[in-house]
């Protein structure tokens, strides 16, 4: 019988992100720790089977419908395609977020291994300022990624950018354009207050109103009806395609998410701001039967709050950065 992973505010939980590395070959500046990070160890990483174990008992028992891979870098994870091939079997969505500078070389494997779609991190499209964000000189090979991947058929590409006052938000129209001509679907987020050297301020964060004003200045867009998704949809009126914004902080859609998240060594998470998370790996690693994970799974998810609580006194930081918890 199909059972539901439900809070006690009533939302039923549908939708995961597995991370299967918290390695990078990256360094963004807003996600990284400038000292670096302790890596896990690699005996930490749950292995193939268990997160295809954990995947196939949330979507089979629980009507789980979309997975999303995430890191770290997802891509370096030694045979990744290996476990897209195992999850592929599952009857759910499932994708991928990358950095996209190893798709020239990985796109076609992953695609022919069952992967659907992607979404490419691209902070800036100035080489110089690009280097200056992720601490790599690799715009070009990113850019060529993404042909890559829509060469590769997974499609629809997307590209996720966060928006940092002072930072990048010049670039927002640039942005329109670059997606506009490529026919891909740009989608800013606002800048959380995630990031590893704790440089996050209300006023680095540029708002859904401020990003849509400025970029329907130049290009006029209209809203989209409001689907599941967390991004507000918007389209231009001259039909040259949409924009999402992912308004975590300035409409936050704690209401509506549906997210649970799987950390790289087997952490359970309810919510990306989560200060709890449950230790799955070693109820896996201890012989549990499905019943006694689904357990450990259902009560986390019960467990779940009401929303974060940013812009508020008794918000916590998560001790975990982005690049440990998985986008
Ligand atoms: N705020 C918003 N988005 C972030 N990401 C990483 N750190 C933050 C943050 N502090 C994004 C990455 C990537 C996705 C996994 O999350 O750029 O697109
Ligand atoms: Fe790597 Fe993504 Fe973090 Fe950048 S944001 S360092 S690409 S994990």
């Amino acid at each position: 019988m199909l059972r539901q992973l439900i809070d006690t505010f009533g939302r039923v939980h549908r939708d995961l992100r597995i991370s299967v590395t918290d390695r990078c070959n990256f360094r963004c500046t807003y996600c990284m720790p400038a000292e670096g990070l302790q890596w896990l160890d690699r005996g930490d990483l749950l292995t193939f089977e268990e997160i295809t174990r954990t995947a196939r008992l949330l979507v089979e028992r629980y009507g789980v419908e979309s997975i999303r891979l995430t890191g770290g870098e997802p891509t370096i994870r030694a045979d990744l395609a290996g476990l897209v091939q195992m999850l592929s079997v599952l009857p759910v969505d499932l994708s991928m977020t990358t950095n996209g500078a190893t798709l020239r070389r990985m796109a076609p494997d992953l695609a022919a291994a069952g992967l659907t779609r992607i979404n490419v991190s691209l902070d800036s499209l100035r080489a110089d300022r690009f280097a200056e964000i992720t601490l790599r000189d690799d715009l070009d090979r990113v850019l060529d990624g993404i042909d890559a991947a829509l060469e590769a058929g997974l499609e629809p590409v997307k590209i996720n950018v966060v928006v940092m006052r002072g930072v990048n938000d010049d670039e927002l129209v640039d942005f329109a354009r670059f997606g506009r001509d490529r026919g891909v679907e740009v989608r800013f987020i606002e800048f959380m207050p995630l990031d590893a050297d704790r440089a996050w301020s209300d006023d680095a964060v540029v708002s859904l109103e401020e990003i849509v004003a400025r970029i329907g200045a130049t290009f006029p867009l209209e809203p989209v009806p409001r689907t599941a998704a967390p991004a507000s949809r918007f389209r231009y009126t001259d039909g040259g395609g949409r924009i999402g914004v992912v308004a975590s902080v300035t409409q936050k859609f704690c209401d509506s998410c549906d997210r649970i998240r799987l950390t790289a060594d087997g952490r359970f998470r309810n919510c990306l701001f989560a200060v709890d998370e449950f230790d799955l790996q070693s109820l896996l690693r201890s012989g549990a039967s499905d019943d006694e994970v689904g357990e450990l799974l259902e009560g986390a998810v019960r467990a779940k709050w009401a929303g974060h609580g940013i812009g508020r006194v008794e918000f916590i930081r998560p001790a975990r950065s982005m690049s440990q918890i998985g986008g």
